[in-house]
C-alpha cells in the first residue's frame, strides 16, 4: 500500500531544525569551493521544489556535489523515494553519512564518493549547489551538463552575475523569499546547447560565515540565483 505519511505538508521550520542538526565541512577547501549551504536556504530550495512544483515527493533525487549533504537530506525529509548524493571529497561524504544518521531520516540516501562524471542513469530531479566558478572559471559548466544528461528537472544554484545592491536590498526586505530575475547569457546558452529550457530564475540572499583566508568579513552576504531547468522533451 502506498505510504501517505510523507505526503502531508511538512513544516518548513521542522526541516530547518533538522538541517540545523547537521555538521558543515570541518576543513573546506577553497579550490573546491566547499562552502556549506545554510539550513534555511537548503530548506527553502527543497520546499519550493517539493510543494510549489511537485518535484520531490515520491521522486528519485540526485544532489551533485552534495558536500555534507543538506540538499540531499532536505529531499529525504520531504519524501523523496530515493536520493543519491555524490561528492569528490572523502571528508564531505563521511560527514554527509554521519549527518544522515544524526537526523534519523527514513527515506534512503546513497552517498557516493567520486567525480560527478561517474553518475549514469536517470533521475526525476536534481538539487545542486555546484562550485560557482569563483576559483576555477566555469566550474559549474560540467554540473549543468551532467544534470541535463541524467534528469528531467534541475534546481541549480549559481552566482548572481554582478553586484546589484538594489536587488540585495529588495531581497532583505522580503526576508528569505525569492525574487524572479533573468538568466545569464552564459547559462542560457549552455542549457539550450544541452537540450534544456530555463523555466525560471529566482534570486535569493545568501549569508555564509567567514571560511577562507581571503574572506575579509566575518559574514559574507551575496545574491545567488536558483535556476529551474527542464529537459526540452520533459
Ligand atoms: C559549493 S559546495 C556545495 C556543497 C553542498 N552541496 C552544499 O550546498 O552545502 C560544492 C561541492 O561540489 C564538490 N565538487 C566539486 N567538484 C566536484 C566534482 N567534479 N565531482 C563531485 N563533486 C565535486 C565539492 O567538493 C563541494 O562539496
Amino acid at each position: 500500500m502506498e505510504d501517505l505519511t510523507q505526503q502531508r505538508l511538512a513544516r518548513k521550520i521542522d526541516l530547518i531544525r533538522t538541517l540545523s542538526l547537521t555538521k558543515p565541512h570541518p576543513s573546506p577547501k577553497a579550490s573546491l569551493e566547499q562552502y556549506t549551504l545554510p539550513p534555511d536556504i537548503a530548506a527553502t530550495i527543497g520546499y519550493v521544489a517539493a510543494y510549489t512544483f511537485g518535484d520531490i515527493i515520491g521522486k528519485t533525487v540526485l544532489d551533485l556535489g552534495c558536500g555534507t549533504g543538506r540538499l540531499a537530506l532536505a529531499a529525504s525529509f520531504l519524501g523523496a523515494r530515493q536520493t543519491v548524493g555524490i561528492d569528490i571529497d572523502k571528508i564531505a561524504i563521511r560527514i554527509a553519512s554521519e549527518n544522515f544518521a544524526e537526523t534519523g531520516l527514513k527515506n534512503p540516501v546513497d552517498w557516493v564518493l567520486g567525480d560527478i562524471n561517474a553518475i549514469k542513469g536517470s533521475f526525476d530531479t536534481i538539487l545542486q549547489n555546484p562550485p560557482f566558478g569563483v576559483q576555477k572559471r566555469a566550474a559549474d559548466r560540467k554540473f549543468l551538463e551532467k544534470a541535463l544528461e541524467v534528469a528531467h528537472t534541475t534546481y541549480s544554484l549559481h552566482n548572481h552575475p554582478y553586484n546589484d545592491p538594489d536587488l540585495a536590498n529588495r531581497l532583505k526586505s522580503v526576508k528569505g523569499r525569492f525574487i524572479q530575475v533573468s538568466p545569464t547569457p552564459f547559462i542560457q546558452k549552455l542549457v539550450e546547447a544541452n537540450n534544456g529550457v530555463i523555466k525560471a530564475v529566482y534570486a535569493i540572499l545568501m549569508s555564509i560565515p567567514h571560511m577562507f583566508d581571503f574572506h575579509r568579513k566575518r559574514k559574507l552576504e551575496f545574491v545567488a540565483d536558483l535556476y529551474l531547468i527542464k529537459k526540452s522533451d520533459g
